[in-house]
């Protein structure tokens, strides 16, 4: 197993910022591990100290993390759950080879990120934005939760968030959220909670806008319930993908507009533009 140790050259931060306060993007660099821990049955939260991040990402935006093992050379893509000063949260489930070598992280350790990737969400409207989450689609939801929070428009969070069986992440979006449901599997999933929220939602003075991340056939879901009902909403894909920066095809959805890469015209797509919906 790599070791991830501690390389005590890292290149975050003031070189960053220069190079974006010069209008270039940052390239590949190697941060440092603020934190790590566990937050449930395999899914861990990592804490990295990355100023460029912190600074200028956007919620669905993502960062790619790549692996100290050389023969693992493609880097793996997470959205940003959480910004603090300058330190970065992302939250990930264990899947494969990748992201059970980022388990073993310790605050000290180094790792590789590029970023941030990729088209955010769109929350420029005065809106009751519902965060429609499944799994370890959440991520990206906390950050637009903690974007919106508090915001000088009176725009309202309700989160609404299905989840296998531990509920990691309703303690994590309760700070920054207006009203928080969520279901576990065993008790039915997101359409469910949508539907049994539905007064509230259409009854309330803001027009509901709804942001959703999760699993695809969710997703499908989610878009028929807001189509159905006249809600714009905003779907934040997960695909495989190969460089995360449009250099490849890797991760290419098939929408009425032709082929689209999911890195860089997304990970955010609108039901119109996938051509979802009901
Ligand atoms: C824009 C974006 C944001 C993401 N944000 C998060 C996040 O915040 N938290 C999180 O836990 N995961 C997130 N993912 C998924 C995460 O990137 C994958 O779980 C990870 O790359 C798997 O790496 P691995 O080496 O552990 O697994 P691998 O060995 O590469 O794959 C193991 C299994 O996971 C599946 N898988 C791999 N990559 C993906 C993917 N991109 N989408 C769906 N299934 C995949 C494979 O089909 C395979 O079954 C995100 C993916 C994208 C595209
Ligand atoms: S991952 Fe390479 S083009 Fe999207």
């Amino acid at each position: 197993m790599p070791t991830n140790t501690f390389i005590p050259t890292f290149t975050t931060g003031s070189v960053e910022l220069r190079a974006a306060q010069a209008g270039r993007k940052p390239g590949r660099r190697t941060d440092e591990v603020v934190a790590a821990s566990r937050l449930g049955d395999g899914i861990y939260e990592l804490v990295v100290h990355d100023p460029y991040v912190a600074r200028t990402v956007r919620p669905a935006q993502f960062v790619n993390l790549y692996s100290a093992n050389a023969t693992m050379v493609l880097p793996r893509p997470f959205g940003v759950a959480k910004v603090e000063g300058d330190d970065v949260t992302l939250i990930y489930q264990v899947v494969g080879a990748g992201t059970e070598e980022f388990s073993h992280f310790r605050a000290g350790d180094a790792v590789d990120v590029l970023g941030p990737l990729g088209k955010p969400f769109d929350l420029a409207k005065r809106a009751n934005y519902i965060l429609v989450g499944g799994g370890l689609g959440v991520p990206p939801l906390l950050l637009a939760a903690q974007a919106l929070h508090g915001r000088a428009d009176g725009s309202k969070v309700t989160s609404v968030f299905g989840y296998r069986d531990e509920r990691f992440a309703d303690d994590l979006v309760r700070p920054y959220a207006d009203e928080v449901h969520s279901i576990t599997n065993e008790r039915g999933n997101v359409v469910d909670l949508l539907d049994s929220i539905e007064g509230e939602v259409s009854g309330a003075p803001l027009p509901p806008v709804i942001l959703s991340c999760g699993p695809t056939p969710m997703m499908r879901a989610v878009a028929a319930w807001a189509c159905q009902r006249g809600i714009p909403a905003q779907l934040s894909l997960e695909a495989r993908m190969g460089c995360g920066y449009g250099a490849c095809v890797a991760c290419v959805v098939d929408t009425p507009q032709g082929r689209l890469k999911v890195c860089k015209d997304g990970p955010v797509f609108t039901t119109e533009q996938l051509g979802w919906g009901a």
